[in-house]
């Protein structure tokens, strides 16, 4: 091949290899079967072996495909610096920053952009030939977090620009959108989660997932608002923006060239209201110089460029009463103190209630019934009570303390071990019953197919469900429930049977589904595979419990509670009667199967598909995860290994060709 066609051809190959990784990540087809992904793969290396000089980090033989979820992530040196910004509050600063950037120019600014200030998380892309080659997050501005392969699952960042420079860095921000940040919590309320507090943690926290699928499944969204060839803004920023868009990038609609400083304080006034019918959240305006001549030779100070400055909209705030401090009990038990307040009017609603969080939280404000407190809606969807205005009031009300009983059941309230939160640890609350249920029937426990929150409220209200054995029963009420909203008969009948499906699911799925706390999903295997029935769990002492991986005091004294409990021993009963699977299959009881207890990561191009290795290795009672931690017994290592294998051998985890996993089940291949 000629040099040239090869060349296209090697950009053409890790454009297929980088586009069907994205797909795999997001739970899509990636058109490709295994085979055909490998062969792509093979084909890239045969030329990067043959041309060194081509390969580059951001190749995806240097990533390895399906290997991308590191463990950790690694610190890197921005190429760029991320400097912040400047910020005021103030339109006479604005004024004064003005002045200040023509007595450095000697001559008035050309223009200004002004730019949504959007409330996420900054991220540096680099393009290297057009391909995205790394995501770096701000970090401390010199080095960032390489989360590229997080970010190559979210879909508005185009893994791929045509007629990009050949080096180009865009700069934007990573967001959640308001709508979608709602729904996520509504489903992590409906899976007895905990809600997330705000989009930005919310998007923070998902860059920061280990796991890219898991990331691919949160609605991330993004702006794009600087593009920096060769290191420097070259075009004038309104045509940058401009370029970004048609090189794919998503860029916030509302950015205006203002060709003075007083339009410029006349876009911040207007978007100081108007950002309210956005769907999403901004925390003020950037203003930005847009001739990058002019930029060059304002330049920058140690910490940030001289020719922008945010303007940061003032939080929303108002002054109220706390009428009293009541405690809600949340859907899986937590109790929170709210403080009930007289209306006021904040940021356009009527805020009525504020969160005061925990104990911890009221302790540090001093918050009692009866005070007047400033609130405050800022980057938070919820109100907060920012502080408390009378402190010194000669007659305030007794100091808050979390009451010992659950205000919805009298059942008992205990301090989380490992944080803040008080709990009721009774799952028979009615408050809880609803999470509780839900979890049960959730697709990771007992998978039960259109059992959503709204049915499981109906059927509570119409008392048909009080407890997840209920569910079992429900047959006995196939009319009362077709009559129910949005229900009939077809939808009642897929309910049934999708229930009486669900009676055959794995004893560990059952263990996890029955809300056991602490009992997450690999415990309740770890539990399934040394106790092999409902009836060895609950008969177990702690020091049994405790002698099972990954079971330690807390976990066991949890497991044993909830076993002792006399309503749940009622409610465990009728669940046997309703003939429950409440044993082990062969498979789980994996103890006598050769790679019993073991765990696998694959990686490297194998002699079979990844996937029929992995198979392999359940079926002989093994385990395979996608990352590389001190829990992984053995890494699994083919041809072109990536970072898998650098992880495995700084955390001393053995590794093993085919040969010798093959060895190790005792099987002769
Ligand atoms: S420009 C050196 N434009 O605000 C200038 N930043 O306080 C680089 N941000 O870290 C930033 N929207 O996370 C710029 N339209 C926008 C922005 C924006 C949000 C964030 C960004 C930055 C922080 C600075």
């Amino acid at each position: 091949m000629a040099i040239s066609t090869e060349r296209q051809r090697l950009l053409t190959l890790r454009r297929q290899i980088h586009t069907a990784n994205a797909a795999y990540y997001q739970g899509l087809a990636t058109g490709y079967t295994d085979a055909e992904f490998d062969a792509l793969l093979a084909e890239l290396q045969t030329i990067e072996a043959a041309h060194p000089e081509w390969v580059t980090p951001d190749s995806p033989t240097q990533q390895v495909g399906s290997d991308l979820a590191g463990h950790g992530f690694v610190s890197v040196r921005h190429t760029i610096p991320m400097l912040s910004l400047g910020n005021t509050y103030s339109e006479a600063e604005l004024t004064n920053f003005d002045g200040r950037l023509t007595r450095i120019l000697g001559e008035p600014v050309h223009g200004y952009v002004c730019e949504m200030k959007i409330d996420g998380v900054a991220l540096s892309l680099r393009y290297h030939d057009g391909e995205l080659s790394r995501a770096l997050t701000r970090g401390d501005g010199t080095h960032g977090d390489d989360v590229t392969v997080n970010v190559r699952t979210i879909t508005a960042i185009p893994p791929w620009i045509d007629g990009a420079p050949a080096e180009l860095e865009v700069r934007g921000e990573v967001y959640m959108g308001l709508t979608a940040f709602a729904r996520l919590n509504e489903r992590r309320m409906a899976d007895g989660e905990e809600p997330l507090a705000n989009p930005r943690n919310a998007t923070a926290g998902t860059l920061k997932t280990l796991d890219p699928r898991e990331v691919a499944r949160r609605p991330l969204a993004f702006f794009a608002y600087e593009a920096l060839v060769d290191g420097t803004a070259d075009t004038p920023h309104h045509q940058t923006l401009a370029r970004l868009v048609r090189w794919g990038f998503p860029v916030e609609p509302h950015h205006q060239r203002c060709g003075s400083i007083e339009a410029a304080i006349d876009y911040c006034r207007r978007w100081r209201e108007a950002r309210r019918d956005l769907d999403y959240l901004t925390d003020g305006v950037v203003l930005k110089v847009d001739d990058p001549t002019q930029r060059q030779a304002a330049g920058f100070t140690a910490k940030s460029p001289r020719w922008a400055i945010a303007f940061k909209f003032p939080p929303d705030r108002a002054t109220t009463t706390v009428e009293r401090i009541e405690v809600q009990v949340g859907r899986t038990g937590k109790l929170t103190p709210v403080a009930h307040l007289t209306p006021v009017t904040l940021a356009g609603t009527t805020v009525s209630r504020a969160t005061l969080h925990n104990q911890d939280e009221i302790d540090r404000k001093g918050v009692r019934q009866g005070d007047r407190v400033e609130i405050e809606k800022a980057g938070e969807i919820i109100p907060q009570v920012v502080a408390v205005l009378d402190p010194e009031r000669p007659d305030r009300g007794p100091c808050f303390v979390m009451p010992t009983a659950c205000p919805a059941c009298g059942g008992e309230v205990v301090r989380d071990p490992d944080g803040v939160a008080h709990r009721c640890i009774n799952i028979h609350c009615p408050a809880q019953r609803e999470a509780v249920i839900l979890h049960f029937a959730s697709r990771r426990a007992m998978d039960i197919e259109g059992l959503g929150p709204a049915l499981v409220a109906q059927l509570i209200n119409a008392g048909l469900l009080h407890d997840y054995a209920d569910l079992f029963s429900l047959a006995d009420h196939r009319e009362a429930i077709a009559a129910l909203e949005r229900m009939g008969e077809r939808s009642t009948d897929n309910l049934l049977a999708a229930i009486e499906e669900a009676k055959q699911r794995p004893f560990a799925r059952l263990l996890f589904g029955l809300g056991i706390r602490f009992v997450g999903e690999k415990t309740a295997y770890l539990l399934a595979a040394a106790l092999p029935s409902l009836d060895t769990v609950a008969s177990a002492d702690e020091e049994t419990l405790q002698a099972i991986p990954e079971v330690g005091p807390v976990i066991a004294e949890s497991v044993r509670r909830f076993f002792a409990d006399p309503v749940n021993q009622a409610l465990l009963r009728r669940l046997r009667e309703a003939g429950v699977q409440v044993e082990a299959t062969p498979e789980e009881k994996a103890p006598d199967q050769p790679l019993a207890g073991l765990t696998f990561v694959l990686t490297g191009a194998l002699s079979r598909p990844r996937r029929e290795v992995a198979d392999w290795i359940h079926a002989l009672g093994g385990r395979t995860t996608s990352s590389v931690s001190r829990n992984t017994d053995y890494l699994v290592c083919g041809d072109a290994p990536g970072a898998k294998r650098r992880h495995a051998e700084a955390l001393g985890v053995p590794i093993l060709n085919e040969a010798q996993l093959a060895a190790l089940a005792g099987v002769r291949e």
